[in-house]
């Protein structure tokens, strides 16, 4: 399976996964996002298309401590054929090319059921409390 680093071509059909998924929130501008994680000289939106369709993507930064993935999303008529996996497995391949030492991901409370998935695929809850402010507003 081919994962490569999408394009702002690819943007509309990324938008279209996330929000399908769930993963958008109104406060969130998705263009915006995937658009400043292109331009960011340390950071990438990875995904993986079958027949020319996009079925699943993973945003990837590191930002000079930790490397963090974001937005990991497969179309559900193509989960659990280990699109997924592939997509970490690809993430943690960029952020060790890049020299982060370690890779964290935030699961927002509704999103519960990923848990699983990633305790499949080596992850482990970190004891720590996620403190947020906004600088924008
Ligand atoms: C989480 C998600 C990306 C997993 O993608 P996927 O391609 O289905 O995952 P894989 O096929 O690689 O699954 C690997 C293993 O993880 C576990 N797993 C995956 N999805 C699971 C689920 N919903 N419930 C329980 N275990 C799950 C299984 O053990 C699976 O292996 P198996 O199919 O042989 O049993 C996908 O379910 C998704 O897009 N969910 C909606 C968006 C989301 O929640 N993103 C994460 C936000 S933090």
């Amino acid at each position: 399976m081919d994962v490569l680093g999408l394009t702002t071509e690819d943007c509309g059909a990324a938008i279209a996964l996330w929000a399908e998924a769930g993963l958008t929130r109104p406060w969130n501008d998705p263009a915006a996002d995937f658009q400043r994680a292109l331009q960011g000289a340390t950071s990438v939106v990875l995904g993986t298309k079958r027949d020319g369709v996009l079925v699943g993507t993973v945003m990837v930064g590191f930002d000079g401590h930790r490397g963090w993935v974001y937005y990991l999303v497969v179309a559900e008529a193509h989960q659990r054929t280990g699109i997924g996996s592939e997509l970490m497995s690809a993430a943690e391949g960029w952020l060790r090319h890049a020299g982060a030492p370690k890779i964290q991901l935030m699961v927002r409370n509704e999103k519960l059921p990923a848990m699983k998935f990633y305790e499949r695929n080596g992850y482990e809850e970190s004891d720590v409390k996620v403190l947020a402010r906004w600088l924008e507003r």
